[in-house]
């Protein structure tokens, strides 16, 4: 069912979201600059103290700094159990640290930390000043929110929309592939009685953390179980030239370093960790194609059965990002630190901070990396194609033995 305008007001009056909303002051902490930016078109209103000392006795003798956020630990049973193989860094996590993703690749599907993305991403101030977001004019409507009068709806993001609407969103072609993954979702989320958009932002901060050297993302819980469907052609596609894609980003409140700190990615000979491997291989010079020619989005890659993205290709030697992009080869600690604010940022786009409830403590801690960086066996330095001016490449040693080839990812 599409919802209309008119209907907001009622459907958000009579469907509250148990996790998060009801309280709302003790929460999500925020900057000074993002609390005045807010402060003015809402009344917040606050109430009171709050003593966060006492922690909430939830499942399983584990406790969080909220009682509402209890209902989450029971989902990260659930779904390390049910959709991470139990607690593995399997193919739902693999291929899953894509903002820009290859749907229409045959084999590749969508996963949940991208399924965050494209969520999210569903978002755009662009379209709304030009009152094209939704299909309708007016920019304000009632808020679904207890404590603020008036809110515009359509730039709350990511809303879950993507679930909500996954019979409009997924016909769309960059949202190809995610049918898969939605559907998997959905009952979980259905039976904690969580809404759409806090869940896809908890199953991918929750997935990555299976891989060695993922950085355990915020969460924040209250997203409204409500949401208009996102227009299409508001995700980045790996065939769109770096302008496009910048421009997309900008338009959404992103840098395109920022970007690039998104980016952490599986399609690397290690995609089972979260390494800086990738920022190392896609810098190689591409020698072919995996698997049976080429697909649009896709450029020759170094390894045998290593996939490229364009997207990949260009953003790694534009001048524009190419020394973020080098930057991370030697400095994990910078990698996951970017990638985790940038993350913060992405999933509360268009969110009240303030309204929301911190359980980030129900997020787990995924183990450390073993390996330094390295170059794939069979390569040399001169195989990289650096394209940072101001920085020299790092020196990497390459791994012994055969050429590395990239197996494919376990089902
Ligand atoms: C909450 O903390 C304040 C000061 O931090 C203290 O004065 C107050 O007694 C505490 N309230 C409760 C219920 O613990
Ligand atoms: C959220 O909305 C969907 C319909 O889009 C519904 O199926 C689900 O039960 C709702 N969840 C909650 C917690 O209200």
């Amino acid at each position: 069912m599409r919802f209309t305008a008119g209907t907001i007001s009622f459907l958000a009056l009579l469907s509250p979201v148990p996790s998060g909303l009801a309280t709302s002051s003790k929460h999500a902490t925020s900057s000074k600059g993002r609390a005045s930016e807010l402060q003015s078109p809402f009344s917040v209103v606050s109430s009171g103290q709050d003593n966060s000392t006492r922690r909430a006795a939830c499942s399983k003798g584990r406790t969080s700094a909220f009682q509402e956020c209890c209902v989450w630990f029971d989902v990260l049973d659930d779904i390390q159990e049910n959709l991470f193989d139990g607690g593995t860094c399997n193919e739902e996590v693999h291929e899953s640290l894509r903002v820009i993703d290859a749907p229409n690749i045959a084999g590749t599907r969508l996963t949940s930390l991208q399924l965050t993305f494209h969520d999210a991403i569903g978002f755009s101030p662009l379209l709304f000043r030009q009152l094209k977001f939704g299909g309708f004019g007016a920019g304000i409507h009632l808020s679904p929110y207890p404590r603020i009068k008036f809110r515009p709806m359509n730039r709350i993001s990511p809303d879950g929309s993507i679930m909500h609407h996954s019979d409009i969103e997924t016909n769309y072609a960059a949202n190809n592939g995610v049918d898969e993954i939605i559907e998997l979702q959905r009952p979980i989320a259905i039976a904690h009685r969580v809404s759409f958009g806090d869940f896809i932002q908890f199953a991918g901060a929750v997935g990555i953390t299976n891989c060695p050297g993922a950085p355990s993302l915020e969460f924040l819980a209250g997203r409204f179980n409500f949401s208009f469907a996102a227009p299409d052609g508001l995700v980045p596609e790996p065939a769109d030239s770096v302008d496009k894609i910048i421009a997309r980003f900008a338009d959404a409140g992103f840098s395109a370093n920022e970007i690039v700190d998104l980016l952490g990615s599986p399609f690397d000979s290690t995609p089972g960790q979260f390494d800086s491997q990738f920022f190392i291989e896609t810098l190689l010079t591409g020698t072919a194609f995996p698997g049976h020619g080429s697909h649009t989005g896709e450029v020759v890659s170094p390894l045998r059965g290593e996939f490229r993205l364009q997207s990949d290709f260009a953003f790694a030697r534009d001048s524009r990002t190419a020394c973020e992009w080098q930057s991370f080869i030697t400095d994990h600690q910078a990698m996951t630190q970017k990638f985790h604010a940038a993350m913060s940022k992405l999933a509360t786009l268009g969110q009240i901070r303030e309204l929301l409830t911190d359980c980030s403590d129900v997020i787990p801690t995924a183990s450390p990396l073993t390996k330094e960086p390295f170059l794939p066996a069979g390569k040399k330095l001169s195989d990289i194609q650096s394209a940072c001016e101001a920085t020299p490449f790092p020196t990497l040693t390459a791994d012994s033995g055969p050429a590395t080839t990239v197996p494919p990812v376990p089902h």
